[in-house]
């Protein structure tokens, strides 16, 4: 191990809160590889966990940045910078949506923001509980964990934040009896990230939405990990043919630039009146000239109908592969948020995954969670395919 590599792990036992439990160190990045601190080459299917959606150090996006750290990196917002406003302008156009939006730094912050503005239209009627869904993830702010529907995440930090229920997944009875007059919206994933890769069935989404009319409720969509051209569309609802009354993002939307944004139907969005939300760093034209850069890649480099061919061709092989191990129980996902669903725990099969220097992520318990870059070549997934197929072997020898 290199002496960097030594000396980081002593730093972090003696200095960083250990929240994190990191095994290796990269030192440099680019498309979808990564280099660790011993020179060692990575193929990377996580993205920093569907961050960096166009790949590490993409140069339109380094350009971006690096011009702008020349110009201007920030101003308060109680003045203006240009960038912010083209941003959400452009954003709101492709969303088809007549909404407004408002920047953050995290998709917690986005989704704090999605919850709060559905409180402030809620309580003009008395009404301010929210329905989420089991087994989604939504942040660990208090208000987004107590909307998170996995316990887990909120043992020891009790009391819960007051005014979240949460209802099985894709099951559109149970959401209708859970919906009371105190209710004001309903949060979901159209695809559960963390609790598993879980696709919403578009069915359910259109009841969803229809349920929302008909109770006057807001129909909140996290799009912080599967939306940002993740499932092949610029917003994960536009996969689902639903539009919702607001929707959060973050994770890609600066290819790795921290930034958040939530977007809001304009009769939601104008709630929001002056002095009554706000953020210090959001929408800061560093971040702001990232993010547009990504939207420039989305319009000039074939990244959504990339993501769509490889997706479909990446769920194909891997269902293929699969069939040959019986502890495989399918492929599931969209676009390419693709997961690989076991009948045991996956985090032995990663690390099989990992010896062979490609990064996957989990999700749930026993999902193999893989989310290249959007722009990913079709040899690169190949390669990806064949490492998998070997781990798959080695794992089935051992169990
Ligand atoms: C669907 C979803 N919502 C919200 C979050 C929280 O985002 P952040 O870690 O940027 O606060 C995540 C993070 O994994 C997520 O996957």
């Amino acid at each position: 191990m290199s002496e960097l590599y030594e000396k980081t792990v002593g730093r972090i036992e003696s200095s960083v809160m250990p929240t994190y439990a990191p095994k290796q160190l990269f030192v440099r990045g680019e498309g979808c590889r990564l280099w660790d601190s011993d020179g060692v080459e990575y193929l990377d299917f996580t993205s920093g966990i569907a961050v960096c959606n166009l790949g590490h150090c993409h140069p339109r996006v380094t350009a971006a940045l690096t011009g702008q750290a020349r110009t201007l990196v920030h101003v308060s917002n109680i003045y203006m910078n240009a960038l912010a406003p083209a941003l959400a302008e452009k954003l709101v156009q492709e969303s088809g949506m007549e909404a407004k939006v408002f920047f953050c730094n995290s998709g917690a912050e986005a989704n704090e923001g999605l919850i709060k503005i559905a409180r402030k239209y809620g309580n003009q009627t008395g009404r301010n509980e929210i329905i989420s869904m089991e087994n989604s993830f939504h942040g660990r702010t208090l208000a987004t964990l107590a909307a998170t529907g996995r316990k887990k995440y909120r043992q020891g930090f009790e009391p819960d934040v007051p005014g979240f229920t949460q209802v099985p997944f894709n099951d559109i009875e149970a959401l209708k009896n859970a919906v009371t007059d105190k209710t004001c919206a309903i949060m979901l994933e159209m695809v559960q990230g963390e609790g598993g890769v879980i696709p919403a069935d578009p069915e359910y989404l259109k009841q969803v939405r229809a349920l929302c009319d008909e109770k006057d409720l807001l129909m909140l969509c996290d799009e912080v990990q599967c939306g940002m051209g993740r499932l092949g569309t610029r917003f994960a609802f536009q996969s689902f043919g639903v539009t919702p009354d607001a929707v959060s993002m973050a994770k890609g939307i600066a290819n790795g630039v921290p930034m958040g944004a939530f977007m809001a139907k304009k009769k939601y969005a104008d709630l929001l009146t002056v002095g009554t939300h706000g953020t210090t760093f959001g929408g800061t034209a560093l971040a702001a000239a990232a993010a547009m850069a990504v939207q420039d890649a989305f319009d000039k480099e074939g990244v959504l109908e990339n993501c769509s061919a490889m997706g479909a061709y990446m769920m194909e092989q891997l269902a293929v592969i699969g069939k040959k191990y019986k502890f495989v129980q399918g492929v599931r996902g969209r676009g390419l948020m693709i997961g690989l669903a076991l009948d045991c725990e996956a985090a032995p099969v990663q690390k099989l995954i990992q010896k062979r220097n490609l990064l996957v992520l989990t999700a749930g318990e026993s999902v193999v969670r893989f989310v290249p870059p959007l722009n990913v070549k079709q040899c690169d997934i190949d390669k990806a395919l064949a490492i998998v197929d070997e781990a798959l072997a080695e794992f089935a020898q051992e169990k």
